[in-house]
């Protein structure tokens, strides 16, 4: 099973077109989507095999596209927001740019994609998965894992949505909701993309499921 998650930078840029000494200043706060990588993907002292992050680029002259980080086959991830930004300046700097093509390699485990619609690209990437909007009036995420364990369905991957510091965009909530999202809360204060990252990735790891075996990278 994987656990998939989903960040959305509504203003943060397509192109490799940012300075890696002003990241938040020149990237429409692509560092909020780089930052969360690292919760995602990295222990302490390993890789996450089990985890595909997609980091959904609204913003500049190349957007929308996706880029895709895949745990499973993605080497030399290093912890610090810098090294995760050079890679993502690597990866943009691709010509990939046909919206028909879906997914294409840009690094090992990395591929990017230019699409119309990034979520419907996501959901066919994702068939079956199990789905949740992080929202902070959601169902609180503990109660609702619970529900799904004695439901007896832990045998679905499960994608989490979350948004940047503007939030989500309604129409993806709205495409969410109508493909059987659930709106989840990890607490009743909002806190930052990256920090719920952390959160989730906790929890799933309390519950028990099996992520972060050691380093083979
Ligand atoms: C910094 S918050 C967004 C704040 C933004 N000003 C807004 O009003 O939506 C970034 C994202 O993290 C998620 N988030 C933040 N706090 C959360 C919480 N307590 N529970 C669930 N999701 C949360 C949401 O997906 C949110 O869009």
């Amino acid at each position: 099973l994987v656990r998939r998650f989903v960040v959305i930078g509504q203003k943060a840029t397509a192109s490799d077109d940012f300075l890696l000494d002003d990241l938040p200043g020149t990237s429409g706060r692509l560092d909020v989507l780089v930052r969360s990588l690292r919760p995602a993907l990295l222990t302490s002292h390993g890789l996450r095999r089990d985890v595909v992050v997609y980091l959904v680029l609204l913003g500049g002259p190349r957007a929308p596209r996706v880029v895709r980080v895949d745990g499973a086959a993605v080497r030399f991830l290093r912890p610090d927001e810098r090294s995760l930004a050079v890679l993502l300046k690597k990866v943009l700097a691709t010509t990939v740019d046909d919206m028909a093509a879906g997914f294409a390699p840009a690094r090992p485990g990395i591929a990017v994609a230019r699409v119309v619609d990034p979520m419907d690209l996501i959901l066919a990437d994702a068939p079956g998965a199990r789905l949740f909007v992080l929202d902070e009036r959601g169902d609180d995420i503990r109660d609702v894992l619970l529900d799904v364990g004695r439901a007896k369905q832990a045998d679905q991957d499960e994608l989490f949505v979350i948004g940047d510091h503007l939030g989500l965009p309604d129409a993806i909530v709205r495409r969410l909701h109508e493909a059987g999202a659930r709106r989840v809360q990890v607490g009743p204060t909002s806190i930052h993309a990256d920090d719920v990252v952390a959160v989730v990735t906790n929890e799933l790891d309390r519950r028990g499921d099996i992520s972060g075996l050691p380093p083979s990278f």
